[in-house]
């Protein structure tokens, strides 16, 4: 069973589905099987509207966010690269290097980039998350600006050293939060007679949630306005300004490098459609979610 280049798998669309397909998002015809990224287990806003497509269509929605292994860690993620990108911009924000609007680019581009200034004067970085996906891509990203940096992941978060946290002067949070905890970094904290940290890049960019281990800012930032200052220098103190970076794409900046691995981590499971263990889990997903909003399979 194979995915057409419209997205279709396996059975083929009735009379009435071969119109022009229109756009899973935004259409509002009845869809069959797809693969893709749905945005649509978490009750957010058009959930319903889209499950109930897939209902009408007798299809299902095998979204790529919820393929799993039977340890429930995803098959593959874009993490690596969101990592990468996100500690990448951290350095060049701290190094005066940062433009609005950056274009896409190779990570051959990027680390040219990266290598400026690493002769500078010793910069200290933190990763916390550093064992996940992304934490591993931010921790490459610093070495290859030429920072070693320190890489804390639970076991340093459970008693957590704010002064030592404080004491860096780029932060890139990587960590994939499940349940609440005690934040980070709080309005207090940027008080600090001692705080050096000026950079923070948020690569979870959980700003809106109840998760939000940075309740320091409000929004997100993007492409056009990389960085937000949140809090100004302090010249009586010496204290640095503090600016946030908060980009929920990260990964687009690195196209090519972002598709290769996603695709390299993806083959193996697309190898056993329809029906491998991963599969049959996506199905349930997609029956729990349906079951959430209230909708009937059929
Ligand atoms: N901004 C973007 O473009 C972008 C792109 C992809 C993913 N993300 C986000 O990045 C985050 C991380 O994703 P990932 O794939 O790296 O996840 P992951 O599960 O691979 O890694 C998360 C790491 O965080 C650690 N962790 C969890 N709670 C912690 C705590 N309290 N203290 C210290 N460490 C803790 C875990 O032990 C793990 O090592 C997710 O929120 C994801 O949604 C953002």
């Amino acid at each position: 069973m194979r995915a057409g280049a419209d997205g279709f798998l396996g059975r083929r669309p009735g009379r009435r589905d071969r119109r022009r397909p229109q756009g899973v998002a935004g259409g509002d015809s009845p869809l069959r099987d797809h693969i893709y990224f749905g945005h649509a287990f978490k009750g957010q806003h058009g959930a319903r509207a889209l499950l109930s497509r897939f209902v009408e269509g007798g299809g299902t929605l095998l979204d790529l966010e919820y393929l799993v292994d039977a340890d429930g860690r995803r098959v593959a993620a874009f993490g690596y690269w969101a990592g990468y990108v996100g500690a990448a911009l951290a350095v060049l924000e701290h190094r005066g290097l940062l433009e609005p609007d950056m274009q896409r680019r190779s990570k051959a581009d990027l680390d040219a980039l990266l290598r400026q200034g690493a002769d500078g004067p010793v910069v200290r970085a933190l990763v916390v998350g550093a064992l996940g996906r992304s934490g591993r891509g931010a921790c490459d990203a610093l070495v290859a600006a030429g920072i070693e940096p320190t890489r804390w992941d639970l076991a340093e978060t459970r008693d957590l050293d704010k002064a030592a946290l404080l004491g860096h002067d780029i932060l890139v949070n990587c960590v994939m939060v499940s349940s609440p905890a005690p934040p980070f970094v709080t309005e207090e904290d940027l008080d600090a007679p001692s705080r050096r940290l000026s950079v923070i890049s948020d690569v979870t960019c959980d700003v809106t949630s109840d998760l939000n281990l940075l309740p320091i800012y409000d929004d997100i930032t993007t492409w056009q306005e990389p960085v937000r200052e949140i809090r100004p220098a302090d010249d009586a103190s010496g204290r640095p300004a503090v600016r946030m970076i908060a980009i929920d794409n990260l990964p687009s900046l690195l196209p090519a490098e972002a598709a290769a691995t996603y695709s390299a981590d993806l083959l193996a499971t697309l190898l056993t459609l329809p029906d491998g263990e991963v599969w049959q889990r996506a199905r349930a997903r997609f029956a729990l979610a349906l079951e959430q909003e209230g909708l009937s399979a059929g």
